[in-house]
């Protein structure tokens, strides 16, 4: 019996100054596991005179679930500590998150990223061209000779007579046509270049060519893409109109509007009070093109456009001089693309 009382106060006090939940577990086999030392007392029952067993064995077996459930508890206990020493060594100040200098797009790569991404989803392949380009595919290709009146449009930066930087993408056009025949549905974003600066031009920006190449490609499908376009940069209630214009390389020509979005259509400072906002030029395929680059303009019918991603831009932000862009203000550029 005192072996029994001894174990007891030996077991329960090296238990309070277990820290760990490892020596717990190790004092726990100590005692209690198979060759534990209290396992061993009833082992010994047997080595008893017979009266003596049945109190004993109640005595070591009071004792097995008083050490039980002192091990049960202290390993809760434990636990708790390690997890409260966990929740404190351990913690994430979540608030710091947001001082960290996180990146934006620049809004004239957000607006061009948009306007692609909407078109690609409606089947158009995106094309790249270069920026050093020829006179020919600036210019005559599409149907402006070296003395036409509609090359004063464009402040060109001429490197040399006959290499220039492209004033548009719309180069992209004739190189596409002369390599591919229809069907073409192609996009070109990309920079272009005029010697040109003030509040809305800049000598570099940022275009987006759209060229639609097919059988019965009508001013229709022009409509609906611009439609498509308009209401999901501008809000499903935008309108898009289109007014007679000139450009060489289409026929007919239009440039094309759309209500304005600050006012709705009803009229305002940045619409001039006429409710409506000049976004692009864009037109029938000039069927002297097509055939110039070889497809068959009685079999095949196209529409072209041309945006100014920096003009878009600046209508859905309200920005209201281009050159905001280009100064790399932290402060302007940080409002966009979160
Ligand atoms: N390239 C013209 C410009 O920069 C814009 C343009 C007009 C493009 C009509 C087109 C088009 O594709 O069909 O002023």
């Amino acid at each position: 019996m005192s072996k029994i009382m001894e174990m007891e106060v030996v077991c329960l006090s090296t238990l309070n100054e277990c820290t760990s939940l490892q020596s717990l577990q190790e004092l726990k086999v100590r005692f209690l596991g198979k060759t534990g030392e209290l396992t061993g007392l009833l082992k010994s029952i047997k080595d008893l005179p017979p009266e003596e067993r049945p109190t004993f064995g109640a005595k070591v077996n009071e004792l097995r679930n008083k050490l039980e459930s002192a091990f049960a508890e202290k390993q809760s206990q434990l636990k708790e500590q390690e997890l409260q020493r966990r929740l404190r060594d351990e913690k994430v100040d979540v608030s710091l998150v947001n001082m960290q200098p996180w990146g934006a797009l620049h809004p004239v790569t957000l607006v061009e990223k948009t306007i692609s991404d909407l078109l690609i989803a409606m089947g158009f392949e995106v094309l790249a061209g270069p920026e050093i380009e020829s006179d020919w595919y600036n210019f005559q290709a599409l149907n402006i000779p070296a003395d036409h009146p509609a090359r004063d449009m464009q402040d060109t930066f001429y490197i040399t007579d006959s290499i220039l930087l492209r004033t548009q993408t719309s180069p992209m056009q004739a190189r596409l046509m002369e390599k591919k025949q229809p069907p073409i549905k192609m996009i070109c974003p990309g920079k272009v270049f005029r010697s040109d600066s003030d509040a809305s031009h800049s000598p570099v920006f940022h275009q987006i060519e759209g060229l639609v190449v097919d059988e019965n490609i009508t001013l229709c499908d022009l409509k609906g893409t611009l439609e498509y376009l308009a209401s999901n940069l501008f809000g499903p209630d935008t309108q898009v109109r289109f007014r007679p214009s000139y450009f060489p390389f289409t026929e007919p020509s239009v440039e094309v509007d759309l209500t304005c979005s600050n006012c709705g259509g009803k009229g305002c400072s940045l619409c001039k009070g006429t409710g409506w906002i000049e976004v692009l030029g864009a037109g029938m395929v000039n069927p002297v093109v097509l055939e110039s680059c070889g497809i068959d303009s009685k079999k095949y019918t196209g529409y072209a456009f041309g945006l100014g991603v920096e003009r878009i831009a600046m209508i859905k932000y309200g920005i209201p001089d281009i050159r905001l862009f280009y100064e790399c203000d932290l402060r302007f550029l940080k409002q966009f693309g979160k």
